[in-house]
């Protein structure tokens, strides 16, 4: 019996050599030191020692099993140190390598500034309202003013889906949908896409942006109007802006304006980036037309308001000095990435 413990503690050690991972050292537990393993066995034939012989071999038995279980620990941590640094390995970083640059974008230039128009209205208390594109000839142009045959509608070459219905060409149909819903104080921008069947050019697109604006209240001024665009025009291109106001005509205002910027380039001498005018034309306006009101069940007596509609690519192509549209809309990146 001796022998046998002896044998099986020789045969443990060579076997723990070839032991390469946790399972197979699971098995290796199993196989010498489990309840069916081998010192068991041994130990299970203990009865056929006479009573003398027996504490020796218990002694000598449990030695063993202490033996084959310190090398199984040792082996065990053994095999971890070599996962982990196995792990560190397969971790290990380059930091020495170039790094990889990434992208980061950035707003297209529209966006842009439709973000800072935006930003300056909703300081002033405005709402942000939006419109559908595909329009009733009636929010698009008989509620404001222009019936049919009306000599207005001409300057708006129109895409027609139907005789009653068709792509905005204004964004002033917002003005009426709001009116319908909304009774004073009303205080909103409508930003959005317009159509007008105009062939492309430096300064045309058959799509393209407005802003609208209106404010309806009791006892709203022209100075009021004249306050709000000569503020946001200072928000967007600094307090050296000049602005003027300048006669017109539109069916939905009266009085009506429209406001112009003193050209950047030549400050007000006239060059080729303001057509030789020395100032530049940013946005119609006026005073809502009282019939307009009344249409839209607001008491013109009892309250006024002003209306106003920015061409969002003239904004931002005065901004930036961009002078032809058509860059804004070829998503070509050695034009974008230059804002
Ligand atoms: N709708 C006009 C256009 O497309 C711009 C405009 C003028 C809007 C006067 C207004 C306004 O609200 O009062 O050219």
């Amino acid at each position: 019996m001796k022998e046998e413990l002896k044998s099986i503690e020789q045969r443990a050690r060579e076997e723990l050599g070839s032991v390469k991972d946790a399972k197979m050292l699971e098995d290796f537990r199993i196989r010498f030191l489990g309840k069916k393993g081998e010192i068991t066995a041994i130990l299970k034939q203990m009865g056929r020692l006479s009573p003398e012989e027996r504490p020796a071999m218990g002694q000598l038995a449990n030695k063993i099993r202490e033996n084959i279980d310190s090398a199984l620990t040792k082996k065990k941590e053994e095999l971890k140190a070599a996962a982990e640094s196995q792990r560190l390995k397969a971790e290990t970083l380059d930091i020495t390598l170039p790094g990889k640059a990434s992208k980061i974008g950035r707003p297209h230039p529209l966006n842009a500034t439709l973000e800072d128009i935006e930003e300056v209205f909703l300081g002033m208390g405005f709402d942000i309202v939006d419109g559908p594109e595909v329009e009733k000839d009636y929010y698009c142009f008989e509620a404001l003013n222009m019936p049919k045959h009306h000599p207005a509608r001409d300057t708006q070459d129109t895409f027609y889906i139907n005789e009653n219905v068709l792509l905005r060409t204004q964004t002033s149909s917002v003005q009426i949908r709001v009116m319908e819903k909304k009774k004073p104080p009303i205080r909103i921008i409508s930003p959005g896409r317009v159509y007008r069947s105009d062939t492309v050019d430096a300064t045309h697109s058959p799509l393209f942006h407005q802003i609208e604006g209106l404010v309806i209240d009791k006892g709203i001024t022209m100075a009021d109007l004249k306050g709000t665009l000569e503020l946001l025009m200072k928000r967007l291109y600094g307090e050296e802006a000049k602005v003027r106001f300048r006669p017109h005509h539109f069916p939905y205002t009266e009085p009506s304006a429209e406001v112009d910027l003193m050209c950047f380039n030549c400050h007000g001498k006239g060059c080729s980036m303001c057509k030789q005018e020395g100032w530049v034309e940013l946005l119609g306006s006026g005073m809502v037309h009282p019939k307009v009101l009344a249409d839209c069940g607001i008491d013109p007596e009892v309250y006024s308001g002003f209306a106003f509609g920015i061409g969002l690519e003239r904004i931002t192509m005065g901004r930036y000095s961009i002078n032809d549209m058509r860059l804004l809309y070829e998503n070509d990146m050695r034009f974008l990435e230059q804002f």
